[in-house]
C-alpha cells in the first residue's frame, strides 16, 4: 500500500502595507469572495495579529460572502441591540439611516469602546464593510492598548494588575441616555476582566477597558470611574493612534483585544448615507 501525502497549497500572493507608523496595514491583491486556503488563511492572521487593524483594499462581498470570510477565522458572534433591516441575525448594519431610509444626523458607537466587552467570551475581532460612504470623512479611529499600557510608569503597572473591571451592556446604555430591555439585561449580565489583559497569541499586556466598562473592583465606584476616565484619556492620546479614512471597497478586520475604537462623525450624517456591514468572531475568556 502506498501512502500519498499532499503537499499543503502555499499561500496566494499578497502585499501587506503598513498604513502607520505604529499600527495598522493595507492588505492588496486578495479577494476576499474566495475562500482562502490554509496558508493564506494562516498569513493573514499573522499579518492581523502584527499590525491589529487590516484594510483589505477593493472588496464588494455580499453580508453571505462577509459572514463565509469571517467563519475562517472562528465563531460568529450575535449581537445585544435589534438588528434592524439586517438580512442575517449575524450581521450586524452599521448605518445613519432612519426608518423612512434617509439620513437621521445620528452616527452611533463614538464613544471609544471594544466590542462587547460585556460577553464572558469578548470579541476576538470585528470585521467592518464600507457599503455606501460619505464624500469624506466618517472616519473610524483606533487606540493601540498594547502602546497605552507600556508607556504606563512602573507604580501604576503594578496599582492595575490583578485590577477587575465590571463590564455592562446596562450600564453602558445608561451613560450613553439609552435604557437596555429587560431582556437585553439578562442576556448580558455585567461581566468582570482583567484591567491589564494578557494578548494570547503575543503574551503582551494592554488595558482592557472602554466604554462597556463601569467601575473596578477594588475599590469605590465612583473612585474606579474616575480611574477609568484618567486611563482612557492616556490612551487615547494622538500618539497611540491611527485613524482610518474609508475608500470605496474597503473591509476591517480588527482586534480588539488590544484596540480601542470608534466613529468619527466628521461629515454631514444628516445628509450624506454612512452605511457599513458588520461581523464579529468571538474570543476567548480574557487573561
Ligand atoms: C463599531 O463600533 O463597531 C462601528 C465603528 C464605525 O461605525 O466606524
Amino acid at each position: 500500500m502506498s501512502l500519498v501525502i499532499e503537499a499543503e497549497a502555499p499561500a496566494a500572493a499578497f502585499e501587506v502595507r503598513p498604513l502607520s507608523p505604529n499600527f495598522a496595514a493595507e492588505v492588496i491583491g486578495l479577494d476576499l469572495r474566495q475562500p482562502l486556503n490554509e496558508a493564506t488563511r494562516r498569513a493573514v492572521y499573522d499579518a492581523f495579529v502584527r499590525y491589529h487593524v487590516l484594510a483589505f483594499r477593493d472588496q464588494a462581498l455580499t453580508p453571505e460572502q462577509q459572514i463565509a470570510f469571517t467563519e475562517q477565522f472562528g465563531t460568529l458572534e450575535r449581537h445585544v441591540a435589534s438588528n434592524r433591516n439586517s438580512p442575517h441575525p449575524l450581521l450586524h448594519i452599521v448605518s445613519n439611516l432612519g426608518a423612512d431610509g434617509r439620513p437621521n444626523g445620528k452616527v452611533a458607537s463614538q464613544k471609544w469602546h471594544t466590542d462587547k466587552s460585556f460577553r464572558p467570551l469578548p470579541s476576538l475581532a470585528t470585521i467592518l464593510h464600507a457599503v455606501t460612504m460619505p464624500p469624506n470623512g466618517g472616519d473610524t479611529c483606533f487606540a493601540d492598548m498594547h502602546a497605552a499600557y507600556d508607556a504606563l510608569s512602573d507604580p501604576e503597572k503594578a496599582e492595575l494588575d490583578g485590577v477587575g473591571v465590571i463590564h455592562s451592556w446596562e450600564l453602558s446604555r445608561e451613560k450613553s441616555g439609552g435604557k437596555a430591555t429587560a431582556e437585553e439585561i439578562a442576556d448580558a449580565p455585567p461581566m468582570t476582566h482583567p484591567l491589564a489583559r494578557t494578548h494570547p497569541d503575543t503574551g503582551r499586556k494592554g488595558l482592557f477597558m472602554g466604554e462597556h466598562a463601569s467601575h473596578l473592583d477594588d475599590r469605590p465606584m465612583a473612585d474606579g470611574r474616575a480611574r477609568l476616565a484618567a486611563l482612557e484619556a492616556h490612551a487615547t492620546q494622538d500618539r497611540f493612534l491611527y485613524r482610518h479614512h474609508w475608500r470605496k471597497g474597503d473591509l476591517l478586520m480588527w482586534d480588539n483585544r488590544c484596540l480601542l475604537h470608534r466613529a468619527d462623525a466628521n461629515f454631514d450624517a444628516a445628509l450624506y448615507p454612512r452605511v457599513l456591514h458588520r461581523t464579529c468572531l468571538r474570543g476567548t475568556a480574557p487573561t
